[in-house]
């Protein structure tokens, strides 16, 4: 596995393995990878001769209030994992590079970026489909793998993708989830042991809204109002910031399931604020 720091040796690499019609997908990170960046590895393996792992914490996407510097990092320890788990290549640029003095050229999806996590935090997807944008004009890939639990940002992205003309197939793989059912997230390494427990309320809310559409109910408001309790009654502390019910593609409100609809919430628990999704049908 080669590790790259500098964007003009990774476009040169990306050009190299062009010209030897080598197919290269792109797995972009923020790094600090568990499980479920393995899985998008794992799947972009299959789909491609060259896997390149984007490893870049972007300060772009976080907001005033969000601690950039408190993110957590493990370089050493995510390029073993990389390696491992089969990826060829694994790029870290370096802030000053990817937004270099003077910048001010920002990539923007106007519609999908306005609800649910775009209304939580206003300038996040400028700074995802920004940085997102260059990775793949840097990476040149056929081929890119994101998480489902970050259903908005597939979406969003999904519809860069399209709207630019990028020639990339776009692949969105299910959110891994740890024995309990939390979903793999960066985040929870914040969390005390008695607090990850607590963390479980999301899922125990959606499995409780999938029981519900399972015995036939198909009222959105009623399915929320369960979820509420479900998740006030396991986590009393736990803040909801919202719970939605979307088209997986569109993100338009649904009041009634169908096949498309996504299920979607974030809730802060002890300070940490958790997405996660559910198909209901
Ligand atoms: O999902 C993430 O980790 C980030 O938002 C992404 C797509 C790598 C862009 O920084």
């Amino acid at each position: 596995m080669k590790t790259i720091r500098s964007i003009k040796t990774m476009q040169r690499t990306a050009r190299q393995a062009v010209a030897e019609g080598k197919s290269i997908a792109l797995v972009p990170t923020m790094g600090f990878l568990h499980e479920g960046h393995l899985s998008l590895i794992g799947r972009a393996k299959k789909e491609a001769d060259i896997v390149i792992v984007s490893i870049f914490v972007n300060p772009a996407q976080f907001g005033p209030r969000e601690d950039l510097s408190r993110y957590p990092r493990d370089e050493k320890g995510d390029l073993k994992k990389i390696r491992a788990a089969g990826g060829d290549i694994a790029f870290l640029p370096k802030p000053r590079d990817v937004y270099p003095h003077g910048f001010q050229s920002w990539v923007t999806v106007e519609k999908l970026t306005q609800t649910l996590e775009g209304a939580s935090r206003p300038r996040h997807f400028k700074g995802v489909t920004t940085v997102v944008a260059k990775l793949f004009n840097i990476t040149r890939p056929d081929v890119v793998v994101f998480g489902m639990k970050d259903y908005q940002q597939a979406a969003v992205l999904r519809q860069m993708t399209g709207d630019l003309g990028y020639p990339i197939r776009f692949i969105v793989a299910p959110t891994v989830r740890e024995p309990d059912g939390l979903a793999m997230s960066s985040r929870n390494r914040y969390f005390s042991d008695s607090q990850r427990a607590e963390a479980v309320c999301l899922y125990r809310a959606l499995k409780s809204a999938k029981e519900m559409v399972k015995a036939g109910e198909r009222q959105v408001s009623k399915i929320k109002r369960e979820m509420i309790r479900a998740i006030k009654a396991s986590c009393p502390g736990a803040e909801i910031d919202y719970i939605a019910f979307t088209d997986l593609k569109t993100l338009k409100p649904a009041r009634e399931i169908v096949k498309e609809t996504v299920c979607s919430l974030a809730v802060t628990v002890h300070q940490v604020r958790l997405i996660d999704n559910m198909r209901l049908l």
